[in-house]
């Protein structure tokens, strides 16, 4: 690939790990219903908008609601959430997360989050690390979830950096095709069994060196 100009992140699963969070929310609210909510099933919720997920949900449990009513779940759903959230501090980044973006800044590479979560700027406060990215691509500003392009492409253009010099992170299948529909080069954050159509796939940044990944890309 062209050299990187950018590089854009994924929130949850590659900076923080909130997916248990998220589970314990919904599976609290699949329980209220009367049925469970697996981890497998939780799976296929990675990287998917909050109302998307829960239309997911409610079809695994065969229930059906009107929109007021999901609407109210919902929010109850990200009170939980939010509740959850407030335990996460700076340590909670996930290993070497902070030292590969300051790699990149020290590389005067650009950053940019790109995020389904309307959440996205309260999970970086808590972890202290807003001012690490240059623009923030989050569940407010997009109209077409993941796997649309659209988050992709919006932080990319925030960034005045064209499609093919950036790189995007993500641990989720919706998010790896959004960053190849955006005609991105994909990295994976996960097991390659799951994320086979990113270009790389690697378990997390831990020991991962800008350098060496860099050199890894063709
Ligand atoms: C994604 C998560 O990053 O954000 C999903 O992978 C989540 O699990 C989605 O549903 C929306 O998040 P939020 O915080 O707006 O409910
Ligand atoms: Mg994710």
């Amino acid at each position: 690939m062209p050299t990187v100009q950018a590089c854009l992140f994924d929130l949850d699963g590659v900076i923080v790990d909130t997916a248990k969070y998220h589970y314990l929310a919904w599976r609290q609210l699949a329980n209220q219903l009367g049925f469970d909510l697996t981890l497998e099933q939780n799976e296929l919720l990675k990287g998917i908008s909050r109302m998307e997920s829960l239309d997911i949900i409610l079809e695994i449990g065969g229930v059906k609601l009107d929109e007021a009513e999901k609407t109210k779940l919902a929010t109850e759903k990200n009170l939980r959430y939010l509740e959850l959230c407030k335990q996460i501090t700076p340590d909670d980044a996930l290993p070497g997360v902070r030292r590969f973006l300051d790699e990149l800044r020290a590389d005067s590479i650009k950053v940019g989050l790109g995020s389904a979560s309307k959440n996205a700027k309260t999970i970086l406060t808590n972890l202290d690390m807003l001012t690490y990215f240059d623009t923030i691509v989050d569940g407010n500003r997009v109209t077409k979830g993941k796997p649309d392009p659209q988050v992709f492409l919006m932080g990319a253009e925030d960034l005045s950096v064209a499609p093919e010099y950036c790189l995007v992170f993500e641990d989720a299948v919706a998010g790896v095709q959004s960053g190849n529909a955006a005609g991105m080069c994909t990295i994976g954050i996960g097991e390659q069994s799951v994320l086979n159509e990113a270009d790389i796939v690697i378990k997390g940044f831990d020991g991962v060196s800008v350098d060496d990944l860099f050199g890894k890309l063709t």
